[in-house]
C-alpha cells in the first residue's frame, strides 16, 4: 500500500469550466485516484479554484464587480460542475482561505532565508488606467521582426518568436487599450539558475522510470537549456501580500507562485479538517509529502508544464535548502518533489481551438444540463487527448454514446437483466459449465490485470478500449450461447448457467468500469440486486474558513469504503427486476441541435 498524492491543476475562477478542461485534468485524474484507492492505496486528491491574478481581476473589471465576488461565483460554478461530473476529490478548496495565504507566506519566508528569492530590478509594464502590471500576453503590438500586427507581449504567433514587450511597435494593454508604461520596479526572483543543477538531477531520475510521457519529459529537459531568474511577484493588488513588503499592497506575489503551493496547502487543510471532525490529526498531510515512499501524480493540460515540471519543483528544492546555495527546511518538513507530471494534451471542438471570448466553447454545465455525466466521461476517457491533440465533435459524442455505451454496454446490462428476470427473477446458480463459459469469465477476470495496468501507467484510452472488448466478448457469448432459445425443461440447467456466468461477467465489469462511469456503475450495481454504492461519489459541502475567512463551499467524499480492484462472486438468488435502460440513447438531431447553439449549423 503506498500513499499516492493526486494532484490535480486548479482551475481558474475567471469563468465557468469548459470540456476542454476536464479533459485535460478532471476526468483523467479522478479516472487514476478510483482505480488506485481500488488497489488498496492510500490516495489522497487535492485541488481547488485558482483565484489569483490578472485572469481575475480583468474578468472582475469588465464585470463590474470586486475580484473576490468574481471568484466567489466562479469558485461555486465550478464545484458544482466538477461535482456533477463525479471527480472523487478528498478536497477542492480555493486559494483565498486563509490557510493557504499561511502556507503560501511560509513557503515564500523559507525560500528568501535559504538564499533563493533574490530582489532584482526589472523593467514593468503598467496599466496607465489601472496601475497594476500587465502581464506580457496581454499587451499587444506589431511583430519588430516580421511586422505582424497582433503580436503579444511574450510570442508572436504570426513568427513564432519571443518577444518581450519593450520590443513590440506601438504596444497597447489588451485591458484599456492605451499604451503600457514602462517603469524599472523591484521584485523577488525565483533564482533557477542556483537550482538548475538539483533541478535536472531530479528530471535525470525520473526520466529513468521511464514513465513519463515522451513529450512531458523533453519538453520539461528542454526548459532547463534556458534557465533565467524569475518574477515572483508582481505590481498588483490582487494576490498574497509579500513578506516583508507589507507596507506595499500594490506588490503581491505572482500568482503561479501560490497556485502550484495550492497542492500543498490544501493537504494541509484537509488534515486540519479532519483533526477538527475527530477523525484524524492535523499532521496527517505528512504522510504524502514528507515520506519520500510516497508517490505524487499531477493532472493538467499540457499549458501547465512549465510550472510543475520546473517552477514547482524549484519552489519545493529551495524550501527543502537543496540548491546550490544550500538551506534546510522549515517547519513543514523536506518535501517530495513530483514522482510524475501527468500532462495531456488539447481537446480542440468541431475542429477550432475552445475560446470563450470568441464563443467557441462548451461548458461543462451546458453539457450536464443535457447529456448524462458519463457520457461525457465515456468520450474523454475513450477519445480525449491523452497523447495527442483530440477534437470533440457531436457527431462523434452521439456516435459514441449511441454504438458504444448504449449498444455495447447498456445493451449487454439490459439484455442480461432482462433474460434473468423473464426466466427466474433472481441470479441463477452456476452449474455443470462448458469451455465457453469458462473462457468468458476468465477473460474478464483477466481484465482486472490487464485494464488496472494500464490505469496504473495513464494510458486510460488503452484501458477503456480493453474494457470495451471484454464487453463485446460478453456480448459475442451471448450471441454463441444464445440463452433466449433455450426454452425446454431440460435446457434449464444450462440457461440457469449462461444467465449465471453472463451476470458474473456483467459484474466484474462494471466493477471496472466504475471508476470511468461512477454514475451509470452505481445503477447497474442496483439493477443486479446490489446497493447502488459501488463507486462512491463526492459531495458538496459548506464550511467556515479553519482561520476566521468567509465561509466557501468545498468538495470532499469518504471514499475508504470500497469494492477492491477485483472479480467479486454475485450471489444466486439474489433478486432482480426487469430492468430500465441505464443509458440515455440520443437522436441524430442532437448533432445539429448543438451545432446550431455553436453557431456552426448548417444555413
Ligand atoms: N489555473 C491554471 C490554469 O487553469 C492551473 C493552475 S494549476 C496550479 O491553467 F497548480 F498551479 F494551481
Ligand atoms: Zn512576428
Amino acid at each position: 500500500m503506498s500513499h499516492i498524492l493526486s494532484a490535480v491543476a486548479w482551475p481558474y475562477a475567471n469563468g465557468p469550466r469548459h470540456i476542454g478542461h476536464v479533459a485535460g485534468f478532471g476526468v483523467p485524474s479522478d479516472v487514476f485516484s478510483r482505480y488506485m484507492r481500488m488497489r488498496g492505496d492510500d490516495v489522497l486528491m487535492v485541488s481547488g479554484t485558482d483565484e489569483h491574478g490578472t485572469p481575475i481581476l480583468v474578468a472582475a473589471e469588465e464585470a463590474g464587480v470586486t475580484p473576490k465576488s468574481l471568484a466567489d461565483k466562479n469558485n461555486r460554478i465550478i464545484a458544482e460542475d466538477l461535482v456533477s461530473l463525479g471527480l472523487s476529490y478528498d478536497l477542492f478548496t480555493r486559494t483565498t482561505t486563509v490557510n493557504h495565504e499561511h502556507v503560501v507566506q511560509q513557503m515564500f519566508e523559507v525560500c528568501r532565508d535559504n538564499g533563493y528569492m533574490v530582489i532584482q530590478d526589472t523593467s514593468v509594464a503598467i496599466d496607465p488606467d489601472t496601475g497594476n502590471t500587465l502581464p506580457d500576453r496581454y499587451i499587444e503590438g506589431t511583430c519588430p521582426i516580421c511586422g505582424a500586427d497582433g503580436a503579444r507581449g511574450d510570442q508572436c504567433d504570426n513568427c513564432g518568436n519571443q518577444l518581450d514587450p519593450q520590443d513590440l511597435i506601438n504596444p497597447v494593454s489588451k485591458v484599456s487599450g492605451k499604451a503600457p508604461e514602462f517603469k524599472i520596479a523591484k521584485h523577488y526572483f525565483l533564482d533557477l539558475p542556483q537550482l538548475a543543477d538539483s533541478l535536472a538531477v531530479w528530471l535525470d531520475e525520473v526520466e529513468a522510470t521511464g514513465e513519463w510521457r515522451p513529450n512531458v519529459i523533453s519538453f520539461s529537459k528542454h526548459l532547463l537549456e534556458d534557465v533565467r531568474p524569475r518574477a515572483m511577484s508582481r505590481d498588483i493588488s490582487w494576490g498574497i501580500p509579500v513578506p516583508g513588503w507589507e507596507d506595499q499592497p500594490s506588490k503581491r506575489l505572482y500568482v503561479w507562485f501560490d497556485a502550484v503551493i495550492g497542492y500543498l496547502s490544501a493537504s494541509i487543510e484537509w488534515a486540519r479538517r479532519r483533526e477538527a471532525a475527530g477523525t484524524g490529526t492535523k499532521d496527517d498531510w505528512r504522510a504524502w509529502w514528507n515520506d519520500p515512499e510516497a508517490l505524487s501524480y499531477y493532472f493538467m493540460g499540457k499549458d501547465n508544464i512549465v510550472f510543475h515540471s520546473q517552477i514547482w519543483p524549484a519552489e519545493l528544492l529551495a524550501y527543502n535548502g537543496e540548491g546550490a546555495k544550500g538551506g534546510a527546511p522549515g517547519e513543514l518538513g523536506k518535501l517530495n518533489l513530483p514522482t510524475q507530471v501527468v500532462a495531456s494534451e488539447f481537446l480542440t471542438m468541431e475542429g477550432k481551438k475552445f475560446s470563450s471570448s470568441k464563443h467557441v466553447v462548451i461548458y461543462v454545465r451546458d453539457v450536464l444540463s443535457r447529456y448524462q455525466p458519463d457520457a461525457l466521461r465515456y468520450f474523454i476517457s475513450i477519445a480525449g487527448p491523452e497523447t495527442s491533440d483530440a477534437d470533440f465533435t457531436w457527431a462523434e459524442f452521439v456516435r459514441r454514446n449511441n454504438s458504444e455505451l448504449v449498444a455495447g454496454w447498456g445493451n449487454l446490462v439490459n439484455r442480461t437483466a432482462a433474460m434473468i428476470a423473464k426466466n427466474f427473477g433472481e441470479i441463477p446458480a452456476i452449474g455443470k459449465t462448458e469451455p465457453i463459459d469458462d473462457e468468458l469469465l476468465g477473460a474478464v477476470r483477466g481484465g482486472f490485470d490487464t485494464v488496472g495496468e494500464l490505469i496504473a501507467h495513464h494510458h486510460q484510452r488503452a484501458a477503456l478500449a480493453e474494457l470495451m472488448r471484454l464487453v463485446g466478448e460478453a456480448n459475442t457469448y451471448v450471441t454463441r450461447t444464445e440463452p433466449f432459445k433455450l426454452k425446454a425443461p431440460e435446457q434449464r440447467e444450462r440457461l440457469s448457467t449462461v444467465l449465471g456466468t453472463l451476470v458474473q461477467a456483467v459484474c466484474d465489469l462494471n466493477t471496472m468500469m466504475s471508476v470511468f462511469l461512477p454514475h451509470s456503475s452505481n445503477t447497474i450495481d442496483t439493477v443486479l440486486g446490489g446497493a447502488g454504492d459501488l463507486a462512491p461519489m463526492p459531495r458538496l459541502v459548506e464550511v467556515e474558513d479553519l482561520d476566521g475567512g468567509e465561509p466557501y463551499p468545498i468538495i470532499t467524499g469518504d471514499y475508504t469504503d470500497l469494492h477492491p480492484w477485483a472479480p467479486r462472486d454475485v450471489v444466486p438468488g439474489t433478486p432482480i427486476a426487469k430492468p430500465k435502460p441505464v443509458f440515455q440513447k440520443l437522436d441524430e438531431s442532437v448533432i445539429a441541435e448543438e451545432l446550431d447553439r455553436l453557431g456552426l449549423g448548417e444555413e
